[in-house]
């Protein structure tokens, strides 16, 4: 049996992100729907890093799906030091019906992975964030009525898991995704490449910038996130003077379409990557994204579940 996991945004093809896309909207008109964890069966949910929203909406949706969470936190277990992924998962997978991860190193996720039999899901790792941005595509669909053709601008560390989940799963939808960044702060040129192919089976594309106005220009989608993310606090100073002109503003917005709307995965730093007038005001949709976590994240373990019964 050939597991399927969600370790990156690519780790699904664009016409499965897109049939997980229109469930989360089934999901999300229709809550209590799908009990694919009725039992309850159990899905660990575990966190080497700090977490509002993706605890919160993991836990509810596996609920909402029939379900148990159990979460998880590594400084009170044997993971992260005196055990392996590998053997965390081989002690889980008897006892649970997937596993979701919030962690740093990739590789990690990808170790656990490889020595499992039940679905693994990354919950944010340092380099991607695939699970926020099932939820951020959900929402641009609901604003925009489609992500194919749109154009969405990131401001800030393109290097962050963010970062490199716009241009992957942007370019998968459909999108032309725009980075702007210092050249010091650009993607990894692999995830640019990674994308660059995709784009060529949807269409999308994506352009790195370094001058901010110019990314700006008619975009239909506004995005920034923390100039510091979690593990990176030690560059903190440096961060804050190199990404100082990357911050989203309203006269940055006025220069995206007149209709253009404004997201940031939260937590935000006010004043920082973006003014309180922005985010607070009339284009914002956050809390609509942060919703969304709940939605989208239910469809995944869904659809991740079918794959894994059907394939039994
Ligand atoms: N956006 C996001 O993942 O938030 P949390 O860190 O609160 O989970
Ligand atoms: N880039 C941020 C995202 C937080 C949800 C971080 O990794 O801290």
């Amino acid at each position: 049996m050939t597991t399927r996991h969600f370790l990156r945004d690519d780790s699904i093809t664009p016409a499965e992100q897109s049939e997980i896309l229109d469930l989360a909207a089934e999901l999300k008109a229709d809550r209590w729907s799908e009990k694919p964890l009725s039992g309850p069966e159990t899905v660990a949910v575990i966190f080497d890093k700090s977490s509002t929203r993706t605890r919160v909406s993991f836990a509810v949706g596996i609920a909402d799906l029939g379900g148990s969470p159990l979460i998880i936190t590594t400084a009170s277990s044997q993971l992260g030091g005196k055990e392996t992924p590998a053997d965390t998962a081989r002690v889980l997978e008897r006892q649970v019906a997937a596993i979701v991860w919030r962690t740093y190193a990739q590789s990690g996720l990808e170790e656990m992975a490889a020595g499992t039999t039940v679905p693994v899901v990354n919950a944010l790792s340092d380099d991607f964030h695939p699970c926020q941005l099932l939820a951020d595509l959900l929402t641009i669909r609901e604003h925009k009525g489609t992500t194919q053709g749109l154009t969405l601008t990131f401001y800030g560390d393109g290097t962050s898991n963010m970062g490199h989940s716009y241009v992957l799963a942007g370019v998968m939808a459909g999108m032309h995704v725009r980075v702007a960044s210092p050249e010091d702060y650009a993607p990894r040129a692999d995830v640019v490449a990674d994308a660059d192919r995709i784009a060529q089976q949807t269409g999308g594309s994506v352009t790195l910038f370094t001058d901010v106005n110019e990314a700006a220009a008619g975009a239909d989608v506004m995005i920034t996130d923390t100039w510091v993310s979690m593990g990176k606090e030690e560059e903190k100073l440096a961060r804050l003077r190199d990404l100082g002109d990357y911050k989203v503003t309203s006269e940055l917005m006025a220069l995206a379409a007149d209709d253009a709307i404004f997201m940031h995965c939260l937590p935000a730093d006010r004043g920082y990557e973006v003014d309180a007038e922005v985010i607070d005001g009339e284009q914002s949709v956050i809390w609509d994204e942060a919703e969304n976590r709940l939605h989208a994240q239910k469809a995944l373990l869904v659809w991740l579940l079918r794959q894994q019964r059907q394939a039994a």
